[in-house]
């Protein structure tokens, strides 16, 4: 594979552009906003200069600038042998879009890196769905390792096959999912966060002090609501709210009120510089009161159980299988260990015992642990 198109010239499009000329790949980078494309190419510049500043790129970063091609005109993305859209998460721009990209290939492999729309539905919109499938980078695309990839019920096998090959030859984890709402880490994650907040709603805990549980007995480089503060809490709301709705509103997906309020509030984290932190003071934050032992071993069990549960039903359902769940959460969440692992360190009896301690204490079908665990030993080798 040689030349590679990417629509979207933002956050995620520049990174997957970058990437892939740090692979010798020429790429054309394609936006219909001069201004993104202008700041695309100032931050890749950017990026590959500090990088050979710090000695961990050997080649020239202008030889590597000069591969991608940044262009205001579609055409220029015929013959290619790859083109990844990563245009806004919107179903109609990007139907709108592959429409005029068939017109200007023949045998292109298509790849869209949408987060939440279905590949099965893009996919009924082309004329070659054949060779079409959903190719998702992780943020920051040059070093988040995994690659998930989503074929459709009508990608051929061999597309299928190529674009594991190539995301391996990048230095990238590819991680085989199939077509369901949020794919591996999206789905999967959602307890980190859901959990979490219950947790701070019924006031067992305060968001500092569950942080610091996580952080400390778990290991996680950042505590739940540091990360939704860094995500954005609209971004990390949105995803949970489409989660749930694509479930069919199934209450293991129900999404918190506080961080519906939070976010209406516009208390968005970081980049509002107030989140679930204050980060607009230069005053030191305020000590966090320890919980007790038993405090903190419940608050982390029970959310690692949550997310251990969400792993084995992506197992128990054939989302992907364990190595990709593993994988996926490792190399596209950086947890510190793959959740089938640590269930199966934990042992998973205990874990399955806590989530129906959960169900019989909140009389909640949240807490229904997957019926893979009926099936452990054959699911997880
Ligand atoms: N940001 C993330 O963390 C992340 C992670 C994985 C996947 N994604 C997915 O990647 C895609 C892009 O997300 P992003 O965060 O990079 O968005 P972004 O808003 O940073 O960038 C989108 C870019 O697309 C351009 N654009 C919009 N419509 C276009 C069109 N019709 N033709 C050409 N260019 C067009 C915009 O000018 C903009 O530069 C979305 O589908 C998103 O769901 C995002």
């Amino acid at each position: 594979m040689k030349k590679i198109s990417i629509a979207g010239a933002g956050t995620m499009g520049m990174g997957i552009a970058q990437w892939a000329a740090q692979m010798g790949h020429p790429v054309i980078l394609f936006d219909t906003s001069d201004s993104a494309l202008q700041r695309a190419e100032n931050t890749i510049q950017n990026n590959l200069k500090k990088l050979a500043e710090k000695g961990k790129i050997s080649e020239n970063p202008s030889e590597i600038s000069n591969r991608i091609f940044y262009s205001n005109d579609l055409t220029h993305i015929a013959g290619s042998d790859l083109f990844i859209e990563a245009i806004a998460e919107n179903f109609d721009a990007k139907k709108q879009l592959f429409q005029q990209v068939e017109q200007l290939t023949q045998d292109t492999i298509l790849c869209t890196n949408t987060s939440s729309l279905s590949i099965n539905k893009l996919s009924s919109t082309l004329k070659r769905p054949e060779k079409f499938a959903g190719l998702h980078f992780f943020n920051p695309a040059t070093l988040m390792k995994l690659v998930e990839i989503i074929p459709g019920f009508n990608t051929h096998p061999t597309i299928t096959e190529k674009l594991i090959s190539l995301m391996k030859s990048w230095d990238k984890v590819p991680a085989l999912a199939k077509d369901t709402p949020g794919f591996i880490v999206n789905r999967v994650a959602r307890p980190y966060y859901g959990e979490a907040l219950k947790i701070a709603e019924e006031q067992l805990a305060t968001p500092q002090q569950i942080d610091q549980v996580m952080k400390q007995l778990g290991g996680f480089r950042m505590g739940p609501f540091e990360l939704m503060d860094f995500i954005g809490l609209d971004v990390n709301f949105t995803v949970s709210y489409s989660v749930f709705e694509q479930m069919y509103f199934d209450p293991r997906y129900r999404p918190s009120i506080l961080q519906q309020r939070m976010m209406e509030s516009g208390r968005l984290g970081r980049k509002t510089g107030i989140g679930f932190y204050d980060y607009r003071s230069q005053n030191p934050p305020t000590e966090i009161h320890p919980l007790t032992e038993k405090t903190a071993n419940t608050i982390f069990q029970r959310i690692l159980s949550m997310l251990i549960n969400e792993a084995v039903d992506a197992v128990y359902l054939g989302i992907a299988n364990p190595q990709a769940v593993d994988n996926a959460m490792m190399y596209g969440a950086n947890y510190p260990k793959g959740l089938l692992q640590w269930g199966k360190e934990i042992g998973f009896d205990k874990v399955k015992a806590l989530i129906d301690e959960l169900f019989d204490h909140y009389k909640d079908p949240r807490y229904r642990a997957s019926a893979g665990f009926y099936h452990i030993h054959t699911l997880i080798p």
